[in-house]
């Protein structure tokens, strides 16, 4: 039996990049012998198995069948004769099918060095269209090596609108979505994931009220990219250099959802966006089913943006029921991931990425100077229930406004 490195470590080891997870390929060998070995089985649809000492995955060796749609629709032949050319055929792209032997021999049968050289994805063989998870792949790879200047090979790219137009895309099962989703959303240039799914169509299906926000205007005045897709990308891309956070990017990308809701004879005003972008966040998080966290963020932060930017001019009354909408009393944490994503979608504008965004201070000054006030001593006025809760959002408001003035002749 011969073991050989496969896959992303061997794809990113040429690259100049940390390995992160190491894949093995074993050729001439079978279930038993890997079990008498002292490797422990995983998964029963592969005879994949793990390393008693390392834990790493070893796979023998296999080729696939395509048999229905989806990823379950496959079956899969693994016997000592199957060769280590076979299974990387079977392997979506070039790059990603390059092996190396324990010797150090780089073995390359589909010229992957020559497309990771000249940097492209291109696919080993027509059987990457019989997995949609690999489009899926496509963007996140092309947004994890965003800097290296990848591009799609023009045949790929091809064959990543067929499967979409033939509907294989709809095979894609909810929760694998947004698994790459939220991977490709903690790399470096988000924005690249969607674009390439839009360019191949695949966004169009798998989320249409992103899709549609290429082409609407808005005022050029704020917005001096004027497209509204063009404006999310850089507000994502941008959330992702103030934030590792993938909430804060999330909602981000996000915030203006509901501006592909305007009735085109309103272009390029948008009134009204911020609570028309609410429901197209609630569809997008039942349909892949996100965690609450993701989608209560992104909800707050298309419901209140204009508030946060609009900081300066809000009366104290104003000022506290939005904090206190953000619930920021018990959620501090998340009201910080809100004024990050509020700073992502002001700076994320063409020639405003340098700007100071002073909004966010006079927030968190309001929030504190609300905090401050003496809850217990209203209490111990005899005050209880709703009657406490009422003379507490006063005294809030009371000490914003005062507090408010004294800032105003700060600045
Ligand atoms: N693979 C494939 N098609 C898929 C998934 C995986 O062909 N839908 C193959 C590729 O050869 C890939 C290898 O299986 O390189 C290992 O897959 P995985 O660990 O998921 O991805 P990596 O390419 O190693 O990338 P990452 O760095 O994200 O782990």
């Amino acid at each position: 039996m011969k073991t050989y490195l496969v896959g992303g470590a061997v794809r990113d080891e040429l690259l100049g990049l940390p390995v992160r997870e190491k894949d093995w390929v074993v050729v001439g060998s079978t279930p038993e012998a890997m079990l008498a070995a002292g490797f422990k089985q995983v998964g029963k649809d592969f005879p994949v198995f793990l390393h008693p000492k390392t834990h790493e995955e070893y796979a023998l060796a296999r080729t696939e069948r395509k048999t229905g749609q989806g990823y379950h629709g496959f079956s899969c032949y693994s016997s000592p004769d199957v060769t280590l050319e076979q299974d990387l055929s079977r392997r979506d792209l070039t790059i990603n099918a390059i092996a190396k032997a324990e010797s150090g021999d780089i073995i390359d049968p589909f010229q992957g060095q020559q497309d990771l050289k000249n940097k492209i994805f291109r696919h080993v063989s027509p059987a990457f269209s019989e997995d949609p998870v690999r489009i899926l792949r496509i963007a996140r790879f092309a947004a994890r090596f965003r800097s290296f200047g990848f591009k799609i090979a023009d045949e790929t790219m091809a064959l990543m609108q067929h499967m979409v137009q033939s509907g294989e895309i709809d095979a894609l099962v909810s929760e694998r979505v947004w698994q790459e989703m939220l991977s490709a959303l903690s790399e470096e240039h988000p924005s690249a994931f969607f674009l390439v799914l839009r360019a191949c169509g695949a966004l169009a299906r798998l989320w249409p009220d992103l899709d549609c926000l290429w082409g609407i205007p808005q005022p050029e005045q704020h917005h001096p990219e004027i497209d509204t897709g063009v404006h999310v990308m850089m507000a994502l891309d941008l959330a992702a250099k103030l934030s590792p956070d993938t909430q804060v990017r999330f909602a981000a990308l996000s915030h203006d959802l509901g501006k592909g809701k305007t009735p085109e004879k309103n272009w390029p005003s948008h009134r009204g966006h911020e609570e028309l972008g609410v429901a197209c966040i609630e569809a997008f998080a039942g349909r892949y089913r996100i965690p609450h966290e993701y989608r209560d963020l992104a909800i707050l932060v298309s419901r209140y943006h204009l508030h946060c930017h609009r900081a300066f001019e809000l009366r104290a009354d104003t000022m506290l029921k939005t904090l206190e909408a953000l619930d920021v009393f018990r959620k501090p944490d998340r009201f910080e991931k809100f004024l990050l994503a509020c700073t992502a979608d002001a700076r994320g504008r063409k020639d405003k990425e340098q700007e100071a965004y002073i909004q966010v201070d006079r927030m968190r000054a309001a929030y504190q100077i609300a905090k401050g006030v003496n809850v217990d001593r209203l209490r111990e006025q005899g005050l209880t229930g709703e009657k406490l809760g009422e003379k507490i959002h006063q005294e809030r408001v009371r000490a914003i406004a005062a507090g408010f003035d004294e800032h105003q002749s700060r600045y």
